[in-house]
């Protein structure tokens, strides 16, 4: 089973309302892997690493993690995801260095506090994004980029061998875009596997193995980058290009803990 690669789909099928937003989609994405997902909005980027991680069901087809069907997986420690969209407010106020911890949940055993081990993690994932001097503020008081940064914080505190990141990028600012170009290398480096979704590579594409490009729920393109002209070309005059849409869902606020 150790064989068995940290994500592979099979003939991948999500519906919405009736209606197709992944049709039949065949990804295998290997142990050490640096995977870009690109495509123009409403592709279904964020539909497939969510449908590749069991957050959305699959209409037809299957999805593993290391081998294991999404919902008989245990081993959650193994998988980090920054979710695309930041979870409605609400709820009690957490601080930064709270959220950034809970990632470590997947890894504690039941019954222990915190080790120093956990501490440690915690501390160096604030400091890779740049907010070890803010752990103690409340998060709904940073700003998009922080809350941004405090996701990715989280998913890299769990010291995760497989990554899975839906537009982390989005509304960041260049020296954190930079910032973070450096964690992934190191990442990359020491062997861990990344999913990245992605409007524009920037700064990332020097890291990137293999490319592939999402139109109309189905893969169009597939290979080394950098992506081909066209589409580049087609997500520069997507009119309705915005970003991260507004608004969460509350199924995106976290992996699920043991
Ligand atoms: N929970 C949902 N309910 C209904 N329709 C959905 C849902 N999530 C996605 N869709 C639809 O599925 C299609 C693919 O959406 P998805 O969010 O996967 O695209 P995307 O490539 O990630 O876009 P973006 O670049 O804007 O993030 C779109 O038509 C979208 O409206
Ligand atoms: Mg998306």
């Amino acid at each position: 089973m150790s064989s068995a690669p940290p994500l592979q789909m099979t003939g991948g099928r999500v519906r919405f309302d009736g209606r197709e937003a992944l049709s039949g989609v065949d990804l295998r994405v290997g142990a050490g892997e640096f995977l870009a997902v690109l495509g123009a909005n409403g592709s279904g980027k964020s539909t497939l690493v969510r449908a590749l991680l069991g957050l959305v069901p699959l209409s037809g087809g299957r999805t593993e993690i290391y081998g294991v069907p999404p919902a008989r997986f245990r081993d959650w420690k193994r998988v980090g995801y920054v979710p695309q969209r930041l979870p409605a407010g609400g709820g009690v106020p957490a601080t930064v260095r709270e959220i950034v911890a809970s990632g470590r949940v997947a890894r504690r055993s039941r019954w222990r506090p915190a080790s120093s081990a956990d501490r440690a993690a915690v501390d160096a994932a604030l400091r890779a994004v740049g907010l070890a001097d803010r752990a103690r503020d409340s998060a709904h008081l940073l700003s998009g980029g922080q809350q941004r940064r405090v996701l990715i914080a989280r998913a890299l505190a769990g010291e995760p061998d497989v990554l899975v990141m839906d537009e982390p990028t989005a509304g960041v600012d260049a020296a954190s875009q930079a910032a973070l170009a450096a964690i992934l290398r190191e990442l990359a480096g020491r062997g861990r596997t990344v999913v990245l979704v992605a409007h524009e590579l920037g700064p990332l594409e020097p890291l990137i193995d293999r490319c592939v490009v999402m139109e109309h729920g189905r893969v169009a393109h597939e290979g080394a980058p950098p992506p081909p002209a066209w589409s580049r070309a087609a997500q520069a005059e997507d009119p309705h290009h915005h970003g991260p849409r507004e608004g969460a869902r509350s199924d995106e606020i976290g992996m699920r803990a043991g």
